[in-house]
């Protein structure tokens, strides 16, 4: 089987500066070598364009909209292109707003389940985001809702449905963004869930939520892990899972045998301490590959 890298250093889907670096520090943590030791060909894509952020014009309300619509079309074309020849996809991020290129392109021949590993639910549409930030928005605009430039990237209209969606380690929702995900039919594993019935119970139920699918992507905002483990991240929110946590969650989705695809985003290399966040984040891809101990 083989594992196609595909880079995509988008920053334009929030404020911070240095997520654009992600790729590169993944690469440098030595993720290649780590999955080809478990037997897979790796197939390095290298990066996909992407406009440095001061080059393009901030727009006064979209924040950079076209500039992410067009990267994004750039990803659909690469999953759809990654999954017709066979291969696992492995995008890497960028910030979150790639999701929407790789969720719809990953999608385009078959019905596929999410699993959302992160802080948030990146569920807000353009009236409800408190900070207009497209990384904010992946889930909602997959299901349908924000601005149709990105709902209608390489086909028309909502790419997945709630009962195609599973969140794990959620613990930080806007208001209105909260209001619209209890609607969506999207399940939600927040950070009490797992404390108090363990992330073995909790995934074990997530895979069964997806029992219908044949194919599952896991997105993974490392910004899902605690702070004090993984610093290199923008939006960081207290009281994620832990290393060992993570790895268990990595570790039964693989043993599904069912993971086709997968993004590793958020990382901000500049905002952390000696790549350590690229570092657990090759960790736990090798987990997900299916590396086990014993
Ligand atoms: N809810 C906040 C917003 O919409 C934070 C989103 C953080 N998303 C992320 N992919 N790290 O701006
Ligand atoms: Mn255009
Ligand atoms: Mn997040
Ligand atoms: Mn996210």
């Amino acid at each position: 089987k083989t594992i196609r890298i595909i880079g995509v250093p988008i920053d334009l889907g929030q404020s911070q500066r240095g997520v654009d670096m992600g790729p590169s520090a993944l690469r440098y943590a030595g993720l290649s070598a780590r999955l080809k030791s478990l037997g897979y060909q790796l197939h390095d894509e290298g990066n996909l364009y992407v406009p440095v952020r001061d080059s393009v014009a901030e727009k006064n309300n979209g924040g950079f909209l076209e500039a992410v619509q067009h990267v994004c079309q750039s990803v659909y074309d690469a999953a759809t292109e990654a999954i017709a020849a066979g291969d696992i996809p492995l995008f890497l991020g960028g910030d979150h707003s790639l999701a929407i290129g790789t969720i719809g392109g990953v999608s385009a021949q078959d019905r596929v389940g999410v699993i959302w590993v992160d802080a948030h639910g990146d569920a807000n549409s353009p009236a409800t985001s408190p900070t207009g930030n497209i990384h904010g928005m992946p889930i909602a605009t997959l299901l349908g809702e924000g601005y149709p430039e990105l709902i209608n990237i390489g086909r028309a209209g909502a790419k997945l449905s709630g009962q195609d969606i599973v969140m794990i380690g959620i613990r930080d929702l806007d208001g209105a963004e909260r209001d619209w995900l209890k609607q969506s039919g999207v399940k939600v594993y927040t950070m009490r869930d797992l404390d108090e019935r363990g992330m073995g119970s909790v995934t074990r139920e997530a895979l069964d939520f997806l029992h219908g699918h044949t194919r599952i992507h896991v997105s993974l905002d490392m910004d899902a892990l605690d702070p004090n483990i993984v610093p290199g991240v923008g939006t960081p929110s207290s009281g994620g899972l832990s290393y060992r946590e993570a790895q268990l969650l990595m570790e039964i989705i693989a043993d599904s045998g069912k993971l086709t695809s997968a993004d590793i985003v958020e990382i901000n290399p500049i905002l952390d301490h000696e790549n350590c966040t690229a570092k657990v984040a090759v960790d736990l891809a090798a987990s997900l590959f299916g590396k086990s101990i014993f």
